[in-house]
């Protein structure tokens, strides 16, 4: 009998979720390493199968009606993620404003308009992209992210970018690249060139919101999108 995916992968995700709990709680009767974490996530694609990534849905379920952090308290609605499934080309920014906080989807604001503008520039269009962020709820003013908040989301990301499988990613920011590069070198000496982040090319720039402030920043964004369209095979 051929099991059904959808309850293969809520019980794959059950599991994973027991061992990041009892990874946080500092267990050390089981192998709670990242390296284990990401054997567990790709359990299914055994023997000559090939590996189906989970499906986006499946994370948004898991994540629920999310309360693991103090920005639930706030937040009007939980901005996961939008676009195609299967992008080749993610966008990672930092976290909802206000807009996105009432539309539930990120990118929407004034920024929004900028990044779309910069897709496009890239000769792609948002529906063929996917855009997310490092966490999902708004925090209050506007601030920043505290660290707290980010290692409380980050796993939902992580299982995004998973499940979307991009090729390249660019992270928006220095929220973003830091978090996904897990450096704490500024935007500024990240920005130009393709890092790693688990076998994904990722081309940290500036966050468009910052350009809005800081237009003669934009050449140098163009210069990064520009170097990673090159990578990309875009003429
Ligand atoms: N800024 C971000 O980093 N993300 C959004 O979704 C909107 C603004």
């Amino acid at each position: 009998m051929i099991p059904d995916t959808t309850e293969v992968y809520k019980l794959i995700s059950e599991i994973r979720n027991s061992l990041d709990y009892l990874s946080e709680t500092g267990c050390q009767g089981f192998d709670c390493s990242p390296d284990c974490l990401e054997r567990v996530m790709n359990w299914g694609g055994g023997g000559d199968v090939i590996p189906v990534p989970e499906p986006l849905e499946n994370i948004t379920q898991d994540l629920g009606d999310c309360v693991r952090c103090r920005l639930s308290k706030n937040r009007h609605r939980i901005v996961f993620g939008t676009g195609n499934p299967d992008a080749r080309l993610m966008f990672v920014g930092e976290g909802p404003g206000s807009e996105e906080d009432q539309q539930g989807e990120p990118f929407v604001g004034a920024a929004g308009h900028l990044l779309t503008k910069i897709i496009a520039a890239m000769k792609h269009t948002r529906d063929e992209v996917y855009i997310c962020n490092i966490i999902k709820c708004r925090p209050p003013g506007n601030r920043n992210p505290e660290p707290d908040e980010i290692e409380t989301c980050l796993p939902f990301l992580r299982r995004q970018v998973q499940a979307v499988q991009p090729e390249f990613i660019v992270a928006l920011g220095a929220v973003a690249a830091q978090t996904l590069l897990d450096t704490n070198l500024p935007i500024s000496r990240l920005r130009g060139r393709i890092h790693d982040y688990q076998g994904i090319k990722v081309m940290p720039t500036y966050h468009p919101a910052f350009l809005l402030r800081n237009a003669e920043r934009k050449r140098d964004v163009w210069e990064d999108m520009k170097k990673l369209m090159k990578e990309m095979g875009i003429e």
